[in-house]
């Protein structure tokens, strides 16, 4: 009997560690898939490429906008490298940078979706809106329109809250294990959307919509993703940051209220946009990480993350990234996908990804020109050859890095 007791509470007992112990979770994330419906290779494609850019690659041009088969290529090599993932983030932009309207807008984030539900049926995909998704581009409304409507119908299976929201104003949020990923129509905050320019306040009720998830998603103990399509700071397509405003600051107030009032269940802010591997962390550590692109467009090379998590601690571990060196794809006919790095090997070596490791990471990047090499080598996922950052434009990259305000960035900077 006493043996029998024993053995009882010694199984209880390894129940009830395997239970504490951190549970790993692991999604994808990709974004700015900019889907070319009319692609041909060999084609000079002006419609489709930048004008006079040559003939089209086979699978994609460093001029033009993607082919389908290049992203369905993507999606098989991520379903070879995590058949089941929790969940897929789809960072918006799907939307061709040449050619808008509403009917192609849809139809191409109905294509793409549908792309990944084939290799991963049942695996929630959670989209947020790029402003070239938005007819005319970067014109996202504040206010429900037969456009926001069709999105809302568009994006697969969803709750009525979520559906009533993205009714509203194109943002929703999902529940997916003890997470609540948050997913921002940031086109709203965007400098070149005429229809908000001149709003301020609360606009489409977005930032009281996020405060109370952020209160229930605190007294249910779940973690909070927050996903956007344009991310805050200092930014430019190249890698000297301009100091121009492309985004409304009163974003960045919430964001630091946020932080200090949730910052223990938020693990953080992910963007797309500016098809670039780089990161941002704000005042009270906010951390804002910027992925790079599907669309090798603008001379650089795809790339996609699988990031690791974790719902109890509330953190992301680590994530890898995976690019598609074009220039040999096009030249072998044969599609290969390479991992470019892991953040947590060598030589980023980081725990898990706070500010903490990041603003660490930012002092080695300063101190060691070896390092920042690296770093900008990734910049655009390994494109060739490597587009240079002199002493100025290191300084201004590295402050930029670590402020969001555009104003403590010019501090930093002179
Ligand atoms: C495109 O050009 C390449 C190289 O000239 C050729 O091998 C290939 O067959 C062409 N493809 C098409 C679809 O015309
Ligand atoms: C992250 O995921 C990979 C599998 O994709 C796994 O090997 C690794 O141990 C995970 N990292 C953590 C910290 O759990
Ligand atoms: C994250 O990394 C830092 C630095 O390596 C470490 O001090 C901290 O305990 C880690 N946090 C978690 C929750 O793992």
């Amino acid at each position: 009997m006493d043996y029998q007791k024993k053995l009882i509470s010694i199984i209880l007992f390894t129940l009830f560690l395997s239970c504490i112990r951190a549970r790993t979770g692991q999604f994808i994330y990709f974004s700015d898939a900019h889907l070319s419906l009319c692609y041909l290779p060999n084609a000079s494609n002006d419609d489709e490429c930048e004008i006079n850019s040559g003939d089209a690659g086979l699978f994609g041009d460093y001029y033009c906008n993607n082919p389908f088969w290049l992203i369905e290529n993507s999606a098989k090599k991520m379903k070879e490298l995590l058949p089941n993932p929790d969940f897929i983030i789809h960072g918006g932009d799907t939307n061709e940078q040449f050619y808008h309207d509403h009917f192609t807008i849809i139809e191409s984030i109905k294509f793409v979706n549908e792309i990944f539900d084939q290799y991963f049926p049942g695996v929630p995909i959670i989209y947020t809106p790029g402003n070239h998704d938005f007819f005319p581009t970067h014109n996202s409304p504040y206010y429900n329109t037969p456009f926001f409507t069709k999105l809302s119908y568009s994006l697969g299976a969803m709750s009525d809250a979520a559906r009533a929201t993205i009714q509203k104003g194109a943002y929703y949020s999902v529940n997916v294990n003890n997470m609540k990923i948050i997913s921002l129509n940031t086109i709203m905050w965007y400098k070149l959307n005429d229809l908000t320019e001149d709003l301020d306040g609360d606009i489409a009720d977005q930032l009281s919509w996020v405060e109370s998830e952020l209160e229930s998603a605190n007294d249910h103990n779940q973690g909070v993703l927050f996903i956007g399509h344009i991310s805050p700071g200092c930014s430019s397509f190249s890698l000297n940051p301009s100091f121009t405003k492309d985004f409304q600051d009163q974003f960045l107030d919430h964001v630091q209220d946020w932080q200090e009032q949730y910052g223990s269940i938020i693990l953080g802010y992910l963007y797309g946009h500016k098809h670039c591997d780089n990161f941002r962390c704000g005042t009270k550590d906010s951390l804002h990480i910027l992925n790079p692109s599907l669309n090798p467009r603008k001379r650089i090379n795809s790339a996609f993350r699988i990031y690791n998590y974790s719902d109890s601690e509330k953190i992301l571990y680590d994530y890898s990234q995976y690019y598609n060196n074009l220039r040999d794809s096009n030249d072998n006919m044969y599609v290969t996908w390479e991992k470019s790095y892991n953040t947590k090997e060598s030589p980023m070596n980081f725990q898990n990804l706070t500010c903490q490791n990041y603003r660490a990471w930012n002092n080695k990047l300063n101190d060691d020109q070896t390092l920042f090499d690296w770093f900008v080598s990734n910049y655009y996922p390994k494109y060739e050859p490597t587009i240079s950052c002199s002493d100025s434009c290191k300084k201004k990259f590295l402050c930029a890095q670590i402020h969001l305000h555009r104003d403590d960035v010019e501090d930093c900077v002179y």
